[in-house]
This record gives C-alpha cells, structure tokens and sequence, in this order.
C-alpha cells in the first residue's frame, strides 16, 4: 500500500491513510480525504476558499480515476457546489461518459443531491476587489463586465506561489491503484479556462497494471505534454517510475512559447515505489507519503529547473 499527496493534501492524508489501513477501496479513501480539503476554507486553491476567475466567480474542476477499470469521472467549470471530487466519483457511477462541465455539470449535480454552497470567501472577494480597483481604468470599470478580458488574464495568480490543487494517488491492499484532484484553478483565469485536474491524462492518470501519476501547478504545460498518461506509458514500456517522471520532464523541455512556470509531478508505482518532482520548483516544494506503515511523513521534492 502506499498514499502519495501533494502538500495540500495535509487536512485529507490522516483519513485517506488510516481508510487504507482499515481495508478500505482507494477511490472511497480519496475521496473521503480530498472532501475535508475542499470543505476547508484555508486551502485556498481547492473547493470552499478558493481563488475566483476574472468575473470574481469560483469555477472548480475535480476528477477521480479507477485504475482497475480505467473509468474516470471528471467535472469542469461548475459553480455552486462544495464536493467536487463526489461529483465526479457519481458521474463515473451513474453515467456512461467521464466528463460533464459547466451548466451541464451543474444539472447533474442538483439531481443527484450535491451539496449546494457558496464558495468564494469575504478574503477571496476583497482579494479580488482590490486587484479589480488596482489594475482596471475608469473606463474599463465603467463598462465592467462587458469589456475584453484576454488582456487582464496576465495577472492570473500561480497556485503555486500560494496553496496549490491537491492531487491523491493510492494502491490499496486488494491491488487498486487510484488518483484524484481537485482545484478552483488558477485565480483570475478566463471564465471557462479548464486546467488540467479534470483532464484525464494531462493532471492525473492511473493503471493498476502500472501505477499512477498527478500533476499541480501550471496545467497548460501538463495539458500540452499529456504528462499524467505520458508517465503511466513510460512504465507501461519498462521504465522505472522515476525514470518514467523524468522522461515527462524531457517532454516538458521541448515546449516553446505560451505559459512556461512551475509544474510538480507525483508518481507512484505497483511496487511501492514513488518519484515526486517540482519542475521549475522551489527546492522547498514537499509532499506527503505514506507507505503502509506507521504515520504520514513530508518529504522533499526533487527540484529541476527546465531551463
Ligand atoms: N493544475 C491546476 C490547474 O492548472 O488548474
């Protein structure tokens, strides 16, 4: 058994680890952990407390995946509602595709009964407000919202540099590998942007064959590079989980123009073994994992520098 998470996974890791301990599915210990992040309003990049887009309107994205049957279900862009991550688990249950977004996500919601909520905090609205007042003209204020909005888009907030997406990987012990994410995104993005969370491939993956891996931060790089399925095929082709994550961060290398920041790799294999890298990191960037015995402990990621 092992249970990887980033570091926001802090409020979730004790009930995913102890779930795990007790026998319990992976996917239900995912869940069970990544709902107490969303519900707490400190974790300021996931569910309740999270950063809004640029109409100051929270928009959450989650996803979970099976390994063993490799379904998944994944939810973008849906406003309103607090558990995310069951969201997604339900669209996976109760309906033959993997991925809702938006109004259509919304209507899935209220009918299986999720939690109503509104998300977005007093702190995140005077943030908000006050970059609103900072940065726009008279003119642009005047006319708010019916101005462009692509340019205001430069002052998206990297997750990174606060409390980012959390992101979970576990083996269980009937042989269950599993991911889930789940994330507000990046503060002061374009309404509709999906970043990779609920991507299947691009911020999370898993294969009961191989292992699984799960992404934060900059989530068009991932996107692009396809860097969660990418790290699963690595292994699937022989590579050790940490060969398969520094192949991803070599994919990485070849990307020219558009968003290049920071982007931390999570991995994790059959055998227990695990690779957690923080691309463009700090070397201060940690991880939570535990593996099968005794407490959770943070560990340092292994920075590298792209360029
Ligand atoms: N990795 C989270 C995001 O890009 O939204």
């Amino acid at each position: 058994m092992i249970l990887v998470t980033n570091n926001e996974g802090t409020l979730g890791v004790p009930t995913t680890a102890r779930m795990l301990a007790a026998g319990h599915p992976a996917l239900d210990a995912i869940e069970a952990g990544i709902r107490l992040i969303e519900a707490d309003p400190s974790v300021r990049t996931v569910g309740r407390g999270g950063w809004p887009n640029l109409l100051c309107e929270l928009e959450l994205d989650a996803c979970v995946m099976d390994g063993t049957t490799l379904r998944s279900g994944a939810v973008g862009a849906l406003k309103g509602y607090l558990h995310l991550v069951s969201v997604a688990r339900e669209i996976m249950r109760r309906l033959p595709h993997e991925f809702l977004v938006g109004e259509g996500a919304a209507r899935f919601a209220h009918e299986i009964g999720a939690t109503p909520a509104e998300n977005l905090i007093e702190d995140s609205r005077r943030v908000w407000r006050e970059w609103f007042d900072r940065t726009l003209t008279p003119a642009q204020k005047q006319a708010w919202p019916n101005i462009p909005l692509a340019e205001l888009c430069r002052h998206a907030i990297d997750p990174e540099t606060g409390r980012d997406t959390t992101v979970f990987l576990a083996h269980d012990n009937s042989e269950n590998i599993c991911s889930g994410t789940s994330t507000s995104g990046w503060g002061w993005k374009y309404p509709g942007r999906l970043g990779d969370s609920p991507i299947v491939g691009a911020g999370s993956y898993a294969d009961t064959r191989y292992g699984a891996a799960a992404c934060t931060g900059a989530g068009e790089m991932t996107i692009r590079c396809c860097t969660a399925r990418s790290i699963v095929l690595y292994m699937k082709k022989g590579a050790s989980v940490a060969d398969a994550v520094l192949e991803a961060v070599d994919d990485m290398r070849a990307l020219k123009t558009g968003l290049i920041n920071r982007v931390t790799i999570h991995a994790i294999d059959t055998g227990g073994n695990h690779k957690v890298v923080a691309v463009n990191g700090s070397a201060a960037n940690v991880y939570w994992l535990w593996d099968g015995t005794g407490d959770p402990r943070r560990c340092p990621a292994e920075a590298i520098a792209l360029r």
